[in-house]
């Protein structure tokens, strides 16, 4: 078992749940976060702290195997963060936006 970052965080990338992650599995994108399955103890902290709603267990129907993929490989890749950092100014113009996987960007979180 795992929670899954989904679409949804791509060009919102809002940080708050690396915050609270007590065994800081998430791993940091260009324009989003993943986490990493086989450290996520499944706790449950991080779902409701996401204010895009980006982040659910591998149990819901919205985990799909596209999303449990991308969230393993780019884990393995991309650098931990622990530490909330400046959300994109315009976040809050992508939330809930459809179709923002053609964002996303395999880049790594720079700085
Ligand atoms: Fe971290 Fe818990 Fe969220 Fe897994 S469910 S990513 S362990 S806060
Ligand atoms: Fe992404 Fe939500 Fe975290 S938008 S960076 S999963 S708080």
């Amino acid at each position: 078992m795992t929670y899954v970052v989904l679409e949804n965080c791509i060009k919102c990338k809002y940080m708050d749940c690396v915050e609270v992650c007590p065994v800081d599995c998430f791993y940091a994108g260009d324009n989003m976060l993943v986490i990493h399955p086989e450290e996520c103890i499944d706790c449950g902290v991080c779902e409701p702290e996401c204010p895009a709603d980006a982040i659910v267990p591998d149990s819901d129907s919205l985990a799909t195997p596209e999303w449990l993929k991308l969230n393993a490989q780019y884990a393995r890749v991309w650098p931990n963060i622990t530490v909330k950092g400046t959300p994109p100014a315009d976040a809050g113009d992508w939330d809930g936006v459809e179709g923002k996987l053609a964002d996303f960007s395999p880049e790594p979180h720079r700085g």
